[in-house]
């Protein structure tokens, strides 16, 4: 049965000041490309040292990481050692997470828009998940901006898949991360991006309401609101910091415990200094913090060069990522900290 006050003690643990997440999900596909731009050949041996890596990392994982989040493999996985990686995880005093969709599928009808798969058989998963310790969920949609895009058929099936995700999430205690990613590809500017995505989360906090979804035992994973990659002039940090908070305020109910964005391809610094800016402001309703991927690993991965000599390195790297995000959760960061 769902027991909400587990999920609320979950959601507010997640977006604890100070602390945000560490998105270690990559797919099989998606690890594979990452260590590729490193030479690394991609095995569940590699897989496995890279990530084990990571989650030993000390003080990186006691203090500046709330929770990981795991793709199914490394849920399944133990250290060298033969201690599961869930539980170096939880022993760090961090949480694990599971992502638990199949991927954006071509949507038929639509040609270049995507819609997420995964809702048949979720709820059947869902149960194995809790039981390996798992205690929250990610379910990851992609909207894509361009001239015609997105197509309301696209942003309505999307944020209905999201919803019946969150609903099948919170009845196992498990707490939904809600994902709606307006990517940056493209070249359109900081109003298009501001645009399409308060109409995205408008249109999920609608389905969300109509799905019973309890918002106190959710956390938000959206987009910054960012200029298109190719975007002629692109915005600064400023601009984009009163952008973004802009449309969360207008989008965002305050019932919701805390916003964990997605870096989505801005270099980790930039994605540290955004959200920075929107954390030196004053008080907001919600948490902001991060829930990176490629901003937390990408300094890690370089480091690393898939060789066990460079170790410490990498944990050094992503210790300093962490720690530089973690104060950005407070609006402590600045330029001169990144030495
Ligand atoms: P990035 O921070 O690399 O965008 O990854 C976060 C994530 O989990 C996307 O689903």
């Amino acid at each position: 049965m769902m027991n909400r006050e587990e999920l609320c003690k979950t959601a507010n643990a997640m977006v604890h000041k100070g602390k945000g997440i560490l998105a270690a999900d990559e797919s099989t596909g998606t690890i594979k490309k990452r260590f590729e731009s490193i030479g690394a050949p991609s095995t569940p041996d590699t897989r496995r040292d890279w990530r084990e890596m990571l989650f030993r990392a000390e003080p990186a994982m006691q203090d500046y990481i709330s929770g990981v989040i795991l793709y199914d493999e490394t849920l399944r996985q133990s250290a060298v050692d033969g201690t599961p990686l869930v539980e170096l995880i939880r022993h760090a005093g961090a949480i694990p997470g599971i992502k638990v969709d199949m991927g954006a599928q071509d949507m038929a009808g639509f040609a270049g828009e995507k819609v997420t798969a995964g809702l048949d058989g979720l709820r059947h998963r869902m149960k194995e998940y809790y039981d390996l310790g798992a205690r929250f969920a990610k379910w990851r949609a992609v909207i894509e901006i361009d001239a015609n895009c997105p197509s309301a058929a696209c942003v309505t099936a999307n944020c209905h898949a999201l919803a019946r995700y969150a609903a099948i999430c919170q009845e196992a205690n498990i707490v939904p991360i809600v994902e709606p990613e307006v990517l940056m590809d493209g070249d359109h500017d900081l109003a298009r991006c501001a645009e399409v995505t308060e109409w995205t989360l408008k249109h999920l906090y609608m389905e969300l309401f109509m799905h019973g979804v309890m918002l106190e035992g959710t956390v938000l994973k959206p987009n910054m609101v960012i200029s298109g990659k190719k975007c002629s002039v692109r915005a600064g940090v400023n601009e984009v910091a009163e952008a973004t908070l802009k449309v969360l305020k207008s989008a965002v109910p305050a019932a919701v415990p805390g916003i964990a964005f997605l870096s989505g391809g801005q270099s980790d610094i930039e994605a540290t200094a955004h959200l920075n800016a929107m954390n030196a402001g004053g008080a907001l309703p919600w948490n902001l913090t991060f829930s990176y991927g490629r901003a937390l690993q990408a300094a890690p991965l370089a480091a690393w060069g898939g060789k066990a000599q460079n170790h410490d390195a990498t944990q050094a790297a992503f210790n300093h990522r962490a720690r530089m995000n973690g104060l950005a959760t407070k609006g402590e960061w600045n330029e001169a900290l990144e030495g």
